[in-house]
C-alpha cells in the first residue's frame, strides 16, 4: 500500500519488516539496521547479493556517534557541510551495527537524508535505517512512490510516499583513506562541490573485481529495452526512444524523445533521468539512444550511470 501514514510506516518497521521511503536522492528499501530479521528480510525483497553492503540513514549528526567511532577531522568538515544531504560517508562501525549491513567489512556507509517526510521519520524512531534504493537488484532506481510499487508492491505492506525525487540520482559515497579523501561513488552532490572542500580528493574508478567498494557491478541501473550511447542520434528506420539534452530529434513514426532539460540544467536533468529511462523501458521501442552529456557539474555522475545501464559490445 502507499500513503504518506509515518504511524503506520513506523508500526512496520517496528515489527522488523520492510517498507518503502523517500529520500531526496531516490526511494529506500528501509529496514531496522540493528535487527538482522529486517536486513536479511531487505536482500531478500531486493534479491541483493549479501556481499553487496547497505547505507544506514539517521536523522540527525548527533546519534551518528552511536554507530561509528574514529571519524577523522577531513571527514567532519564534509559531515558538517553535506549533511543531512546527498552524500554518503564510510566510517569505522561500532559493534552495534550488524555484519551483515556491512558484509563484513569494518566500515560502515553512514547518510542523513534531508527529505522532510524522511527526517519526520528518523525523528520519531529510536534506530537507523538500513535502506538500499528500491529497486530490485540491477534495475534502474526508483524516484517516485510509484516506481517502487510497480516492481515490490507485492512483496512489502508499505510504501511511504514523499513525492517525486527532487536530487534524482543516488547519493554520492566518500571515505578517507591513510589521510586523503576518496570519492567511491560518484552521485547526487557533485564532484566540483567535493573538489572545493578538498582539492586533492581521489575519484576511485569502479571496479568488479573489488567487490567491497561501492557500487561496483558493471552492469547496474539498466533498463530491459537496449540503452545505447551514441555520437548521433540515428534518424534510421526503428521505434527508438531518444533522451536528449538541449537537442531536437527528428523522429520517425513510432519514436518518441524525452528531453532531461530543455535549457541544459544539470540538475533537472539528473531529477528526470531515472523516471525517462523507465518510462522508455517499453516492449513497443526497439531502443534507447542517448547521448553523453558534457563531464561537468551532474553531469559527471549521469554520464556514469548511463555508462553502467547501456549494453556492451
Ligand atoms: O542515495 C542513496 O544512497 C540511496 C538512498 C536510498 O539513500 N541508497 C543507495 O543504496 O543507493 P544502495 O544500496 O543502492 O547503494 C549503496 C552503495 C552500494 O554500492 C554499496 O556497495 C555501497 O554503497 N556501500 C554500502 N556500505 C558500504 C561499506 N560499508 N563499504 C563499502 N561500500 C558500501
Ligand atoms: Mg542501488
Amino acid at each position: 500500500m502507499v500513503g504518506k501514514d509515518i504511524t503506520k510506516a513506523i508500526k512496520f518497521l517496528e515489527e522488523n519488516d520492510v517498507i518503502g521511503f523517500p529520500t531526496e536522492t531516490v526511494y529506500g528499501l528501509a529496514g531496522n539496521a540493528l535487527s538482522n530479521q529486517a536486513v536479511t528480510k531487505i536482500f531478500n525483497v531486493k534479491e541483493r547479493p549479501s556481499f553487496d553492503p547497505l547505507i544506514i540513514h539517521i536523522g540527525d549528526k548527533s546519534q551518528i556517534e552511536r554507530y561509528v567511532e574514529n571519524i577523522p577531522e577531513s571527514l567532519w568538515r564534509f559531515i558538517d557541510q553535506w549533511m543531512p544531504g546527498p552524500l554518503t560517508v564510510l566510517l569505522d562501525k561500532k559493534d552495534v551495527i550488524p555484519d551483515l549491513v556491512t558484509a563484513g567489512s569494518e566500515r560502515v556507509a553512514v547518510r542523513i537524508p534531508a527529505h522532510p517526510l524522511a527526517q519526520e521519520l528518523l525523528s520519531q524512531i529510536d534506530f537507523p535505517l538500513a535502506a538500499p534504493s528500491a529497486n530490485p537488484f540491477g534495475y534502474i532506481s526508483p524516484t517516485t512512490a510509484q516506481h517502487v510499487s510497480n516492481q515490490l508492491g507485492d512483496k512489502i505492506p508499505y510504501i511511504l510516499d514523499g513525492g517525486p525525487c527532487t536530487v534524482g540520482l543516488e547519493s554520492t559515497i566518500i571515505g578517507e583513506e591513510n589521510g586523503n579523501i576518496i570519492v567511491y561513488r560518484k552521485g547526487g552532490l557533485s564532484i566540483q562541490e567535493i573538489l572545493k572542500m578538498d582539492d586533492t580528493a581521489e575519484i576511485r574508478t569502479h571496479s568488479t573485481s573489488n567487490p567491497a567498494a561501492p557500487g561496483m557491478l558493471k552492469s547496474h541501473y539498466a533498463p530491459n529495452v537496449p540503452l545505447i550511447i551514441v555520437e548521433d542520434y540515428s534518424t534510421s528506420i526503428g521505434q527508438v526512444g531518444y533522451i536528449t539534452f538541449g537537442e531536437k530529434v527528428q523522429l520517425n513514426s513510432g519514436s518518441i524523445q524525452y528531453e532531461l532539460s530543455r535549457s541544459k540544467d544539470y540538475a533537472e536533468a539528473a531529477q528526470n533521468l531515472f523516471k525517462m529511462m523507465r518510462d522508455l523501458d517499453r516492449t513497443d521501442l526497439t531502443r534507447i539512444e542517448v547521448k553523453l552529456l558534457p563531464e561537468i557539474d551532474l553531469g559527471i555522475a549521469i554520464n556514469d550511470r548511463l555508462r553502467r545501464a547501456a549494453v556492451r559490445s
